[in-house]
């Protein structure tokens, strides 16, 4: 879309009525991503708990987001970050109780804010209660069935049923010592459920009944796309695997069409509520098979991780929008916007790395290969911020970036706890790097986290990047992200936005009630259009918008433009 005119490219429909639009809360809502194990730790042992982000309610609230997404809180021995779950309804002990989550969720509705929580059912951990029946009970168990076991190939049953990998590196089966293997596509302590299993089906419900009855408003839903699974003999190789059946719904592991039936059976549970509670899919699928999960027959929302991937330019950013705009507006679903999370290199490093630059490689370097630009990371980090907060569709921001929070990539290699780092011997650092607890205060044994340690540790950088160092100059990143979700919260009205078409260079569009969002990506200064400057990313230089700088600028209402 051009100047000539505006364009309607979402369903929403604000303000129908009180219920409709309660029910429609998560379509442009800003998501905050806790991961709680390192978001502020109460009761001092080093690890974040459920009493240290009850008080931090308040920062949340002036921070102005609309819900939280807590990353896993359940038992687990930790074996993947707690995405390995011992017990889907209960609180980690070492996190807190079932009451101390109760609070948190008091104490944040009470603030305005919702509360989403992370599902992980493509697998459970190997501690999970069905797990050590599994193993107790033998082959051909009923207990069994609720994995994926197989016997192994060879005459003893040997050797792995087939050669697939795991996600973290090394084979996707792990021997029981009988005879059979159980497949987990992820660690070996993740063993794969069996979603042909009605049983399988029916705990989960369960499960999502048992949060949504505690007053959790959503679920983010981890791996979606892996559930469903065609496992019928003969099983293809790791070869076959990868070239058969991609993207088209028949590939034997991932994003077969039949999942959706599962999400039909969810979307009924979530429905029995009022409102009703929402669900946002990761799936790691084709742009043109997201708006599937994103179907509102299904979870509703699916992530779109293309800004994540893009490089920083401007045709990219402008091209993914627009398609995903699109998908979105095909399926029903808002847009969602995405630059970092728990499982990747912070966005103010990866800005701060030349374009293409491997990552793992860069990790193993201990960060020094090449040689980061932090200021430009930042900056850019800030710029893309900003500019996604002005999109019609939801936000989601991770923990920390809104401080500038660098990756730690000089982590002591005895300290790191991703999986990845021993699955593949040392060949990938992983994701401990974006996952260092948050610095709250300029001093103290960690820097506010908690009145002790942190689980891994804080670098000396992080005494300027805290709260406290941050909270009281108007020029921090912290202090533009308040102001950023303040103003966006004042203007965000109906999911439409024209395009306007500029500079190479430069991305501008325009949402109703006459406010404009522009961001420069190329090299030199470019003039502002007309209007009130409303917030920046950075300082303006004479009067122009700076490289790597996005402003938003509002037209008084009082010229003809509707108001929204
Ligand atoms: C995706 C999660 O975001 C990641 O942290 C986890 O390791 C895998 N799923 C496996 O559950
Ligand atoms: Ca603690």
């Amino acid at each position: 879309m051009t100047d000539t005119g505006a364009e309607a490219l979402g369903t929403g429909r604000p303000g129908r009525d009180a219920e409709h639009a309660e029910a429609q809360w998560w379509r442009q809502a800003t998501v905050y991503q806790i991961y709680p194990r390192s978001f502020a730790d109460a009761n001092g042992d080093g690890i974040g708990d459920l009493p240290g982000i009850t008080s931090r309610v308040p920062y949340l609230r002036d921070l102005g987001v609309d819900a939280v997404w807590l990353s896993p809180f359940y038992p687990s021995a930790l074996a993947d970050g707690g995405y390995d779950v011992d017990d889907y309804r209960d609180v980690d002990p070492r996190i807190g109780t079932l009451e101390q989550f109760d609070e948190l969720v008091a104490a944040l509705h009470s603030a305005g804010i919702r509360i989403v929580v992370d599902i992980v059912p493509n697998h459970t951990s190997n501690r999970h209660v069905w797990f050590q029946e599994a193993l107790a009970a033998g082959p051909g168990s009923a207990a069994r069935e609720r994995y994926v076991f197989r016997r192994g190939r060879g005459p003893r049953g040997e050797e792995p049923p087939t050669d697939w990998t795991a996600a973290f590196g090394g084979p996707a089966w792990e021997p029981v010592g009988d005879g059979e293997w159980y497949l987990h596509l992820f660690a070996p302590e993740q063993p794969d459920l069996n979603w042909s299993n009605p049983e399988v089906r029916a705990d989960f419900l369960t499960t999502l009944r048992f949060w949504a009855d505690r007053g959790v408003d959503g679920f983010r839903v981890d791996v979606a796309h892996m559930l469903a699974k065609d496992l019928t003999e003969p099983l293809p190789s790791k070869d076959e695997l990868r070239t058969e059946g991609m993207p088209d719904g028949t590939h034997r592991l991932e994003d077969r069409d039949e999942v959706h039936e599962i999400y039909r059976e969810w979307r009924a549970v979530f429905n029995e509520y009022t409102p009703p509670r929402t669900a946002v899919a990761e799936a790691w699928v084709p742009a043109h098979r997201r708006s599937r999960y994103a179907s509102p027959d299904g979870l509703g929302q699916a992530f779109n991780f293309d800004l994540l991937q893009a490089p920083w330019d401007a045709a990219a950013f402008r091209g993914i929008i627009e398609e995903n705009l699109e998908l979105a507006d095909a399926s029903g679903a808002s847009s969602t916007w995405v630059f970092s999370n728990h499982d990747t290199v912070r966005h103010a490093t990866r800005y701060a790395l030349p374009a293409g630059t491997d990552l793992v490689a860069w990790l193993l370097s201990g960060g020094t290969d090449p040689r980061p630009d932090p200021e430009q990371g930042l900056r850019r980090a800030r710029a893309a911020t900003l500019l996604a907060l002005a999109l019609p569709g939801s936000t989601y921001l991770y923990q920390g970036e809104e401080l500038g929070l660098h990756e730690v990539a000089d982590l002591p290699e005895e300290s790191l706890q991703d999986p990845t780092w021993k699955r593949s011997l040392g060949t990938e650092r992983g994701r401990d790097g974006c996952r260092v607890p948050l610095p709250w205060t300029t001093s103290g044994p960690s820097y506010g986290f908690g009145p002790g340690g942190a689980h891994l540790p804080q670098p000396p950088h992080f005494a300027e990047h805290s709260v406290e160092a941050q909270q009281a100059d108007p020029a921090s990143t912290l202090a533009f992200y308040r102001r950023a979700l303040a103003e966006r919260r004042r203007l965000q009205t109906d999911e439409t936005l024209t395009w306007h078409d500029d500079k190479p260079d430069v991305v501008r569009f325009s949402r109703p009630g006459g406010w404009t969002c522009v961001t420069n990506f190329g090299s030199v200064p470019v003039p502002l259009p007309p209007g009130r400057l409303v917030v920046t990313s950075g300082p303006l230089e004479d009067g122009l918008l700076p490289p790597d700088t996005t402003a938003w600028l509002e037209l008084p209402a009082t010229d003809g433009r509707p108001t929204g």
